[in-house]
């Protein structure tokens, strides 16, 4: 899809998009002076139909079949996320209507700063509307009913409208290739595809990917990836992405995606309503592979690393059982009481792996509980961070971006309930309250450094903590009705985490 800044509509036969708030008259919209005399007429006289509730669409043709309008309801909103919502909306209408290309209004409204970042959220969420798993479909003879070209009809050329809209694709492509992998049935996507997809292209973007396999995992000791995947007959991936277009001396941004190819739960087998869907507990890993991708198309100037332990959670007479203790890349052991509760069991390993690169921040990203839903429903993801600014920042970007994130109790009280038996840590809880939250607390245990040395440094400072966030992005995994996004992976929170690539600095 293509979105082109124009001065004025291409053809006097375009179909035209008006958004349509309860305060503004129809004629008032500056795209209304494109039309012809009897176009405008025919308006004027509908006025009535064309009265749109919010979050409404209605097509009109204009007389004598000369052009399709589609009048976009807003309500009293006009700005922040409902932009988003209604250029959802308009793509979506759009392609019902087998309507390929579109114009809009896009000139700056008045009281917008961030006249950027606006149609940056514009060409977002289009390009994610236009978005549908069709890979396996059998196309129409027609061809898939997709929105080619958006003209954003500007009155006057604008520099900041063309930037903006160009970086809003980037990003609204990323996004639309991690549901795209996210997608993908577990039979295919397996971890040795998802380190092909991540190698596929990255080197053109300065994006240097390393693959270990098997046996360097073996090497290097990392028993939680091992563990996980030792029923599975697709081997472990250990994907690491360098993005190094920052100074020198800056220590990495470093990404952390959790990449379970498929999650049956492993002996401790989930029911079969809860397997469904489990191809995309790859979500996370997704994510930090396009988030990455977003960044160096944009040419951002950081040092960014992505990690991403890919393995199969499967159960076979090569499963690890409940009851195994793994020894992890830190030293310190994991009891295995539930096999399901795998996600962490690899973050673990990839958590310590972060640390070698000396980080300014570490983000992990991952489907990693139900009851980070039970929780929040299907709207937030659930964070967590041992720095308050860390995670006020990121929730911040969540709201403006509407890829949003909702903050959790981090807490060392919890630590009591992941106490291990015969092991440091147990990767469940003693009761079933607060999932997310032990999940979490689990996690933090592989980031924080807690060594009988870890007080001081040579030079006798204090250690000092890395800012680590956990993103636990169950909730926002797959698209729920209202948010005018194709069935399936939702491509949360790649938007999230491109802004903060592109913002962070420590
Ligand atoms: N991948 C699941 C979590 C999940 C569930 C993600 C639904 C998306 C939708 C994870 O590995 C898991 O099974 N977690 C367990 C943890 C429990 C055993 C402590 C869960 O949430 O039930
Ligand atoms: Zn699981
Ligand atoms: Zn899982």
């Amino acid at each position: 899809m293509k979105i082109i800044p124009r001065t004025k509509p291409s053809s006097a036969t375009l179909p035209l998009v008006f958004f349509l708030s309860q305060k503004n008259a129809i004629r008032r919209i500056p795209l209304f002076g494109f039309l012809n005399p009897m176009e405008r007429e025919y308006l004027e006289q509908i006025k009535e139909q064309a009265d749109v509730k919010e979050k409404e669409a209605k097509v009109f043709v204009t007389p004598g079949n000369a052009r399709k309008i589609i009048v976009v309801g807003t309500g009293k909103v006009s700005a922040g996320i409902m932009t988003g919502i209604a250029m959802r909306i308009a793509v979506q209408t759009a392609k019902r209507e087998k309507i390929n290309s579109f114009g809009f209004w896009a000139g700056i409204p008045k009281k917008r700063n961030g006249t950027k970042k606006f149609y940056e959220a514009v060409a977002a969420h289009a390009a994610m509307a236009n978005f549908e798993f069709v890979k396996y479909k059998t196309p129409p003879p027609e061809g898939f009913p997709f929105v080619e070209e958006i003209e954003a009809i500007t009155g006057k050329p604008s520099k900041e409208i063309a930037e903006g809209l160009r970086r809003g694709l980037i990003i609204g492509e990323e996004i639309n290739a991690c549901r795209e992998l996210a997608n993908t049935p577990g039979g295919d996507m397996t971890p040795r595809a998802l380190a092909t997809h991540a190698v596929a292209g990255s080197e053109e973007l300065g994006i240097r990917t390393t693959i270990l396999d098997e046996k360097k995992i073996k090497e290097l000791g990392m028993g939680g990836i091992l563990g996980v995947s030792k029923g599975s007959v697709e081997p472990p991936r250990f994907i690491i992405q360098e993005y190094m277009r920052g100074p020198k001396t800056k220590k990495p941004i470093v990404l952390v995606g959790k990449g379970v190819t498929f999650d049956t739960g492993g002996l401790n087998l989930k029911p079969s309503s809860a397997i469904y869907e489990m191809h995309m507990d790859m979500s996370g890993g997704a994510a930090v592979i396009h988030a990455i991708r977003a960044a160096a198309r944009l040419k951002v100037k950081k040092n960014i690393v992505g990690l991403v332990p890919a393995v199969e959670n499967m159960p076979s007479g090569s499963s690890y059982r409940p009851g195994d203790l793994l020894r992890t890349l830190s030293g310190k052991t994991i009891e295995v009481l539930d096999t399901d509760a795998e996600g962490r069991v690899i973050l673990a390993d990839a958590l310590s792996y972060a640390k070698t690169f000396d980080p300014s921040v570490v983000i992990d990203v991952a489907t990693l509980t139900g009851a980070a839903m039970a929780a929040l429903g299907q709207r937030y993801s659930a964070l967590f961070s041992n720095e308050k600014k860390l995670g006020a920042r990121l929730c911040a970007i969540g709201e403006e971006t509407g890829d949003r994130a909702w903050p959790m109790p981090l807490s060392a009280d919890y630590e009591e309930e992941i106490k291990g038996t015969f092991g440091d840590v147990a990767n469940v809880g003693k009761t079933r309250y607060g999932g997310a939250i032990t999940g979490a607390v689990f996690l933090w245990q592989f980031i924080k450094d807690d060594s009988p040395d870890s007080t001081q440094n040579k030079s006798g400072k204090p250690a000092k903590t890395i800012p680590w966030a956990h993103l636990d992005i169950a909730p926002r995994m797959t698209t729920i009705e209202g948010e005018y996004l194709a069935k399936g992976a939702a491509g949360a929170p790649v938007m999230l985490l491109t802004r903060f690539l592109e913002e962070y600095s420590s």
